[in-house]
């Protein structure tokens, strides 16, 4: 049995550089992946199977064209290999919350297959098969500390700080990433700036955050409140929200401010884990 986490992905920072004549947008981001994430196994069997658990499995159920049996299909009629699987996802995190979630299991499930099947994971060919299931899943297959333009895809790896402690709270709103960059208002603020991962990000912004925050009011509480805690080196949105997450330099400083947001808001959804 393969297993393999799908790590939850950060934006550290997301520029929107142009609305492409496709839908889509040109941007230029600092993706980060933290250790904790959802869980996805594969093995061989007599017949295929996929089974979704864990305590946001609920939030998938009904779900025909989930991303993970989307990334078996192309891998299997990209390699010619049809031999039965067991897949199931153990699914930890919040769905359509800015990290990854559908994205991660995707690029989990292709990790996975290329393994099971003896094949590089980090080929160009494994990362195109990795696009046509979404603008993040190169991304998340790769699991590191990158920097991404184009739709998200142009990837070049960097030295992040691994080990910098993350606190990640989503205030229990599901947001369409499609509606948010709707509500990209068009203005260009600039490109990421340059410098170490951390002075790109403090420096840098997520032009989601507005369009988020207008669909979804909640995030600018959650980000106040995350504000008003000691010892982040930087607090932000991730992706199309809801999620934001906060950078320290201590274990000790994380743990106490997700004691007092804990406390604040026993409703919304915390984890306490470190960038890799
Ligand atoms: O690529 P993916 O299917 O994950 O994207 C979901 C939606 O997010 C797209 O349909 C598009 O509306 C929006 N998107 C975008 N520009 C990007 C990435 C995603 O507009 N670079």
């Amino acid at each position: 049995m393969i297993t393999e986490v799908a790590r939850a992905k950060l934006n550290l920072a997301l520029h929107i550089r142009a609305r492409r004549p496709d839908g889509y947008h040109e941007l230029e981001t600092l993706f980060a992946f933290v250790a904790d994430g959802d869980r996805l196994t594969l093995s061989a069997a007599e017949a295929d199977s996929f089974e979704i658990v864990g305590p946001f499995a609920v939030a998938l159920a009904g779900e025909s064209d989930n991303l993970v049996l989307r990334a078996l299909g192309a891998f299997r009629r990209r390699y010619g290999v049809d031999a039965p699987l067991a897949i199931r996802l153990d699914k930890r995190l919040p769905v359509a919350s800015g990290i990854g979630g559908g994205s991660a299991d995707a690029a989990a499930a292709l990790r996975a297959l290329a393994r099971h099947f003896d094949r590089a994971f980090d080929t160009p060919d494994m990362l195109q098969c990795g696009l046509e299931l979404g603008s993040d899943v190169p991304a998340c297959l790769l699991s590191r500390t990158v920097r991404g333009s184009g739709r998200g895809e142009t990837l070049v790896p960097l030295d992040g700080p691994a080990g910098m402690p993350v606190l990640l709270v989503h205030p229990g709103t599901a947001l369409s990433t499609a509606a948010v960059f709707a509500g990209w208002r068009g203005i260009d603020h600039g490109p990421l700036p340059d410098g170490s991962v951390l002075e790109v990000a403090q420096r840098g912004r997520n032009d989601l955050q507005p369009p988020a925050q207008t669909l979804a009011p909640v995030i600018g509480e959650c980000l106040d409140l995350m504000q008003r805690q000691d010892g982040a080196v930087l607090t932000r949105m991730s992706g199309s929200g809801a999620t934001c997450f906060s950078l320290y330099e201590t274990a000790a400083a994380r743990n106490t401010a997700a004691a007092a947001i804990a406390a604040a808001r026993p409703d919304w959804w915390l984890l306490e884990t470190e960038l890799v």
